[in-house]
């Protein structure tokens, strides 16, 4: 069933059900990595916030939580200038630090803002993004966990918005 928001029409491309078991797959991977360790998780809002709920959920390893907020994307393109980043006041220093992303698009957001966590001086550093767009990542990153690859289409649901609306859909939506 096609929906529109806004002015775009969307076609689902990942179900609630496939999003739900790649999630408890990519924790299940972290549990066994950081075993005997106590990650930090650093999700970037606001479109991780499923995403990171739903992972945080499924990690039975002893670990924390905290929240930062970076904007860089404005209707259906990614500005890539990453406006603000409020909110880091977890101390990162020796810390086992996995990154949380929503998506990872031209890798220009996470490729600018690692340094400024690195700064801090973490253990280690880990990037778990749900989904990763290939075709269209022009900056170099090595990303440890990735939920789905996809095809250089905008997308929307689980979190991610299209100005604003469809966060709250269960699915993934692809632009038609
Ligand atoms: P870059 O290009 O810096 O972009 O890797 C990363 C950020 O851009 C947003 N983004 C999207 N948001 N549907 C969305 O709702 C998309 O298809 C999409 N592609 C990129 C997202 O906020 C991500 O953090
Ligand atoms: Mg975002």
């Amino acid at each position: 069933m096609p929906i529109k928001v806004h002015d775009k029409t969307f076609d689902i491309y990942l179900s609630e059900a496939e999003i739900q078991q790649r999630v408890k797959e990519i924790a299940e991977t972290i549990n066994k990595e950081y075993q005997g360790k106590r990650p930090l998780i650093i999700a970037i809002l606001n479109g991780s916030f499923m995403f990171a709920a739903d992972l945080f959920k499924h990690l039975t390893i002893d670990t924390e939580i905290s929240f930062i907020k970076l904007a860089s994307y404005k209707g259906m393109k990614s500005t890539g200038n990453v406006v603000t980043s409020i909110g880091l006041d977890a101390e990162l220093y020796g810390k086992d630090v996995i990154i949380i992303e929503d998506i990872v698009d031209t890798g220009k957001t996470l490729y600018n803002f690692l340094p400024k966590l690195k700064d801090h001086h973490p253990a280690s550093l880990k990037i778990a993004a749900l989904l990763h767009k290939p075709e269209a990542t022009k900056f170099p990153l090595t990303l440890d966990y990735v939920g789905f690859s996809i095809p250089d289409k905008f997308v929307i649901g689980y979190g991610l918005d299209y100005d604003g609306r469809g966060r709250n859909l269960k699915e993934i939506y692809q632009v038609v």
